[in-house]
């Protein structure tokens, strides 16, 4: 049998995308002041600066989106969104909202109180900020592997139960319940084992705290359990999806992740003990609790796609996606966050551009070089995203310095990795050419969204 893994599907409906030289590049991104937030799509070839919203809906979807029901209260499209988020986590209530970060909002503005804590393998940004937001400590508690980036762990997202465990101890009452990322984002959508969520569970409930679960990957996850933990090779997906929900309370979704969807996003949870509280948030800011944030097409093409990204051939065709291309650069020299996770993989800069110093911005320089040498977008996690410009006028720098390529579903063909990972190959050998660049223009918080900078 051969052992290509290949695109699970052929294309319906094409997107151009635009060639562009290096000497127009260099134009844009000048514009851009050296930003590449600040390009325009048209001017990436491809673009790899998030997985989120980002996908390509099938035919299937397309044809969902006809049949959405706009009414305003009632609609069928919510029930029928309902039926199979009722069956995958078997959970029975459902709080549609706009995106996954309108779902953190409303559900920790009930369920939180100031001064309270959070653990969790690692917040995701916009987690952490709504929690601070609400005078909540967001506790990242991932096991050390899952900081190390050449360290191999099968399951790099788990969450360290001995200091769960300690912090249970010392601190219970203020702790409203646990979370847990999946896959834990941070580090390229790294996975958690089904025994560490099962004893992570258990211990929660002995402390009688409840577990929240962000789901917005939880299929990718469900994939690495049946690929590489013990016992359940021969499991569904689905079931596979149904035990991790069975661990939990409730969870929380970006469906622009594995809802395959382009906006979206939902809470659902077991039992009532939020739910009223949560709907009357959602009318305030979101909408009526049978729409949310979203039309009743949005509800549609949502419902086909999760039932879509439970298919094992699109599964097994996603995860190999990061891998082959941590291959091809391994292969090539590049420095990367080993082993790759399920949406993205990460680049070195450090390892990359060696004559950079800290001050230099080696990761968003490798990011503005990338654009240079392919037209290619990736996001630096480095010390622009999370370094300060002190009041004295010295800077802090992150600990590692990384780019994000995170990949889009269903969106680019193998060929469009070959040339990536060939850009990028081929700008590790050149790599002295690569020049650091200083911050002319900053705001005080996000920086990296909107600074402007000039080449060192
Ligand atoms: N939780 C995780 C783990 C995420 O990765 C994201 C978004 C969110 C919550 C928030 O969801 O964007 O729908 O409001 N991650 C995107 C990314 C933005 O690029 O990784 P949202």
């Amino acid at each position: 049998m051969p052992h290509s893994i290949i695109e699970p599907f052929r294309i319906k409906s094409v997107e151009p995308i635009r060639m562009t030289t290096r000497a127009e590049r260099e134009k844009t991104l000048e514009t851009a002041k050296l930003n590449v937030f600040l390009l325009r799509a048209e001017d990436v070839l491809i673009d790899f600066l998030t997985d989120s919203g980002t996908g390509a809906m099938s035919a299937k979807q397309w044809a969902a989106i006809m049949e959405g029901d706009e009414s305003y209260a009632g609609a069928r499209s919510f029930f029928k969104l309902e039926a199979v988020i009722q069956r995958i986590t078997g959970y029975p209530f459902l709080i549609p909202t706009h995106q996954g970060r309108a779902a953190e909002r409303i559900f920790f503005a009930i369920a939180t109180e100031k001064g309270q804590l959070v653990p969790n393998n690692t917040h995701f940004d916009t987690t952490r900020a709504n929690l601070e937001y609400d005078g909540v400590e967001a506790v990242d508690l991932v096991i050390p592997e899952g900081t190390q980036p050449h360290t191999i762990h099968p399951f790099k997202g788990n969450i360290d139960l001995d200091r769960v465990r300690d912090l249970l101890e010392r601190e219970a009452d203020r702790i409203p319940f646990g979370m847990l990322t999946l896959t834990n984002n941070s580090g390229g959508g790294q996975p958690v084992s089904m025994a560490n969520l099962r004893a992570y569970s258990a211990l929660l409930k002995e402390y009688g705290k409840p577990l929240v679960l962000d789901v917005c990957r939880f299929a990718e996850n469900a994939m690495f359990i049946k690929l590489r933990e013990e016992g359940y090779a021969s499991r569904s997906i689905e079931s596979i999806v149904q035990e991790i929900f069975g661990y939990a309370d409730g969870c929380l979704m970006s469906a622009k992740k594995d809802g395959m969807v382009n906006i979206g996003g939902f809470i659902a949870l077991k039992d009532e003990r939020w739910v009223e509280a949560a709907r009357n948030l959602l009318i305030l800011t979101e909408g009526f609790p049978t729409y949310g944030g979203l039309a009743g097409r949005d509800l549609e093409a949502l419902a086909v796609g999760l039932e879509e990204v439970l298919q094992e051939d699109y599964l097994r065709y996603r995860l190999r996606t990061a891998e082959y291309m941590g291959e091809q650069l391994k292969a090539g020299g590049v420095g990367i966050v080993e082993p790759t996770g399920g949406h993205a993989v990460y680049l070195d800069a450090r390892q990359i551009l060696p004559h950079l110093k800290p001050e230099d911005y080696p990761a968003w320089s490798l990011c503005n070089a990338l654009y240079l040498e392919g037209g290619i977008r990736g996001v630096e996690i480095g010390s622009v995203m999370f370094g300060k410009r002190l009041e004295d006028g010295t800077e802090t720098y992150h600990a590692m310095e990384l780019v994000r390529l995170a990949f889009p579903r269903r969106v680019y063909t193998q060929s469009h990795f070959d040339y990536a990972a060939e850009v990028i190959c081929e700008l590790k050998r050149k790599a002295e050419q690569v020049r650091g660049v200083r911050i002319t223009k900053q705001s005080r918080f996000l920086r990296h969204f909107t600074a402007h900078f000039a080449w060192a």
